[in-house]
Parts: C-alpha cells; structure tokens; sequence
C-alpha cells in the first residue's frame, strides 16, 4: 500500500539518515581523474510524481555526472528517430557481462546485447551521429526540455578525462565497425557519447526529466508524447533485465522496478503509473552500481510498496 505523500518528505529524510555512514563500504570511480575526485560522502534521494509533486533530501540538488543514466535518453531519442529497424542492430537481452565487457560482443559478431551496456550505448551514439547534423547539442536540448532547466550542461573536464582514458570504449567501436554495425566516423562517435556521458544533473532535475517513462510516454507536466506508449513500455522492459548490470537480477528481488546506474553514483528507478526515484552516493560496488542507491531503493520501494513484482 503506497503511503500517504504527505509522510513522504520526512520518510525521504530518514531513510537517508539511515545510509549515512554506508558509503563507506564502496569505492568512488577512479577510472577518470575528474570522477576520482569527487566526494565520497555526498548523497541526496528525489522522488518525482505523475501528479506533479517532488520531494527531497540530503543533496538532491546537487549536480553529479550522469553518466551511463544519460544511455536512457539517447535510447528514447534513437528509437523516437529510426524505430523498430533499432532492434536489427542491438539486442534486448541481458548480457551477463561487466558494463563494459567486450568478449561477447565478438562472438556475436558486433551486435550488442542491449543499448544500456557501453557498446550498445556506443551504436546508440552511432545512430544519433548519423541521424542528427548535430546530435550532441540535439542530445542536450532534449534533455534541457525535459527536465525544464536551461542551465544544465556538459562538464568538460568529465569529458576529457573520458576521453582521454577511453581506449576500452574506443575498441568496442572499432570491433562494432569491422563487423559494419557502426555508420559514422569513430572519432565522432565516441565524442558524441563522451559528451552525454558527462552531462551534469541532480536527483531532483533526473527524476523530473523521465517522468514520461512512468507515464506511457507523455511528460505528465505537458502533456506532450515524448515517445509512444509501446516505446516507454520497451524501454522500462531493457531497464528492469538489463539496466543495473549483472546485477539487475538482485536489483529485481530486493527492489522490483526499471532502473538505471551510472558509476557518477546515480540510480533512477521508474515507478509505473506514479513516478520517478533517483538517489545519488557516489561510492560504487564492484558492479559499479552506487552502494547507497541500492539501499535507498530497496528501502523505499519496500517502505511505499512501489515494487511491480
Ligand atoms: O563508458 C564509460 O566508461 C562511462 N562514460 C560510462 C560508464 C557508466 O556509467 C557505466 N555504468 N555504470
């Protein structure tokens, strides 16, 4: 039984006072100089509804990088541009894999296997490239519009770091196009996901921008499709088997919704037909999912009886 909102901001407050000194039990990104130092105790959970209330506590306001959460927006934009034909590029399968991996992307001949791990979100990027004359700045528009703020904007020295230190993402690319599933130029890619990646957002500007996925697609503020009901439906689906990695079966036990991480210390679960969560501890388990957020998630979903299970 969902409670009352109104117990919802001190609820917000006590569960995060709970996690306090939980972070302690994770690591802090250091992959890239720009995510090694930030820090490590910061955290703030936001909660967006359909019926246009938000709440918050702790550093919700706070800008962090989003990171892989942005593989959600280039998702929704790439399906919204060339439809279903996306599926004949990437999967929409589990993988099993460390984010990152590139081991099974060779046995199955550069088709990833869905748009949420880095390759899929490299040939994501491929299809915005290809399909936008400028697709980085269309990316930061979409999700300016969406979160109703002007102001959000791409860390640059987030995006140099990923740069810089993208060997990995750049090898999954080049084995992608010498199976011919990448189109562009990979220089022009991989700048295109370096720059969403490095996008900044807090809690509450991300739990705002995806109401529409909790929605069937239409921002609940607006009214405007975003995406069509079958599309939201198709997204949520990849989030809950594939969007916290290998381990998105246990994010499925212990909290039962779609949801999204990204090694800046981001969660967002979507809650169907209610709204949006995201919490935010940068510090990460060894699946590089936030160690707090999924705390926080299992915490509030089963505190509000929000799982769709
Ligand atoms: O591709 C990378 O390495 C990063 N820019 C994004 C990785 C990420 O957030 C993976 N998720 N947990």
């Amino acid at each position: 039984m969902r409670k009352n909102t109104i117990d919802l901001q001190e609820k917000l407050q006590e569960l995060l006072l709970a996690q306090r000194d939980n972070f302690l039990q994770g690591k802090v990104a250091d992959y890239i100089p720009a995510l090694a130092s930030v820090k490590p105790d910061l955290m703030g959970i936001s909660v967006a509804t359909i019926d246009g209330q938000v709440f918050g506590a702790g550093d919700y306001q706070h800008p962090f990088s989003i990171q892989s959460i942005s593989k959600v927006f280039g998702l929704v934009m790439a399906m919204n541009r060339i439809g279903d034909s996306i599926w004949q590029r990437v999967r929409m399968e589990p993988s099993g894999q460390p984010f990152n991996s590139i081991i099974q992307l060779e046995w199955e001949k550069g088709i990833p296997r869905n748009p949420v791990i880095n390759a899929g979100a490299i040939l994501v990027s491929d299809i915005l490239t290809s399909h936008f004359s400028a697709s980085k700045l269309a990316f930061l528009s979409f999700v300016r519009k969406l979160a109703e703020n002007d102001n959000i904007y791409v860390d640059n020295q987030v995006y140099l770091s990923e740069l810089k230190h993208g060997n990995l993402n750049a090898a999954l690319a080049y084995l992608m196009k010498s199976f011919g599933n990448i189109e562009a130029e990979i220089p022009d890619v991989l700048s295109h996901y370096f720059t969403q990646c490095s996008i900044s957002m807090s809690c509450e500007q991300l739990a705002k921008s995806l109401l529409f996925l909790a929605n069937k697609g239409i921002d609940p503020r607006t009214k405007e499709t975003i995406c069509t009901a079958r599309n939201a439906h198709k997204v949520n689906a990849i989030l809950s088997t594939s969007g916290m990695y290998d381990q998105s079966g246990e994010f499925a036990f212990s909290v039962g919704l779609p949801a999204k991480s990204g090694v800046g210390g981001g969660v967002i679960a979507i809650v169907p037909g209610y709204g949006v969560i995201c919490t935010w501890s940068p510090p990460l388990n060894n699946y590089g999912n936030s160690v707090v957020g999924m705390n926080l998630m299992a915490d509030i979903t089963e505190e509000l009886g929000l799982s769709i299970y």
